[in-house]
């Protein structure tokens, strides 16, 4: 079982991370930690958020700053060699993956990972492929897509395929999952479902950052929350406490809905 300590663990944090677009400061000396539990970052269009996400995963380079994940620098290192240390961005599923299974899509994600535990400890190829298999299951068989196990991937919904963007996670030792807007554009109750298997896994001790506009359908799932305007962080804390802190309100809040 987890203890408290492990759920307050700080996983990752970003320095005074500065990035700018010729005279655009996208970010502003931006400090964040990020615990082992699901933390919401929100705030009002074109205000760094995906920036943000962006530089901490290497898909920028930070101007200036820091980023730190289980204690080790990572700033500017490439998008894979991120990857491997357990951060997984996602982005729209590309159009090849379309073209695969659900069950494809599983197994191509553990390939890409490179060396796995099972290969290092020199089991037999066939064996290797069982174990993947197995795991691949289980893993649809937790986000409840195993009856789509031999659908191809265009066949499913927008819910389902970022359903299957977490299994493609699963797959590969992930510890801390980011993602830009996951229920975008997905109908409230598939949400509700995709927000649920994200708080399981954080019990299970992955974490998640995410971007996200639907406050209405995602508050109740988040543990912690930053604000983000003009690329700097304005306000964090708990829910309760970002909707009833007035300069939310007046930035973000006020213009919603
Ligand atoms: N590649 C880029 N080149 C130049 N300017 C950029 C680039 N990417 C983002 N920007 C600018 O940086 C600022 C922050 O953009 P960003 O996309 O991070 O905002 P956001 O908070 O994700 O907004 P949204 O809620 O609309 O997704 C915006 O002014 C945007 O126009
Ligand atoms: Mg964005």
């Amino acid at each position: 079982m987890e203890t408290h300590s492990e759920l307050n663990k700080v996983e990752l944090t970003t320095q005074k991370l500065t990035k700018r677009f010729g005279e655009l400061q996208a970010l502003d000396e931006v400090s964040i930690e990020i615990k082992n539990c699901i933390t919401l970052i929100i705030g009002p269009n074109g205000g760094g958020k995906t920036t943000l996400i962006n530089t901490v995963t290497g898909f920028l380079s930070a101007d200036e700053g820091e980023v730190f994940f289980k204690k080790r620098e990572i700033t500017n290192l490439s998008p894979h060699e991120i990857f491997k240390r357990g951060i997984v961005r996602t982005f729209q599923t590309p159009k090849p993956l379309l073209k695969l299974t659900v069950i494809e899509n599983l197994l191509i994600a553990e390939a890409n990972y490179g060396e796995s535990i099972i290969q290092s400890l020199g089991r037999s190829w066939l064996a290797k492929e069982e174990m993947l298999v197995k795991k691949a299951f289980s893993v649809l068989d937790f986000l409840g897509l195993e009856h789509m196990w031999n659908e191809f991937a265009m066949n499913l919904s927008g819910g389902q395929l970022r359903l299957l963007e977490i299994g493609r996670a699963l797959m590969c030792q992930t510890k801390l999952i980011i993602m830009d807007e996951p229920i975008a554009g997905i109908a409230p109750d598939l949400s509700h479902a995709i927000l649920k298997k994200f708080r399981k896994l954080s019990e299970m001790g992955i974490s998640f950052l995410i971007v996200e506009h639907r406050l209405d359908i995602v508050l109740e799932y988040v543990d912690h929350i930053y604000v983000m305007a003009g690329g700097r962080i304005i306000a964090e804390g708990r829910s309760k406490d970002i909707l009833e802190n007035p300069e939310v309100i007046e930035v973000y809040l006020g213009a919603q809905s």
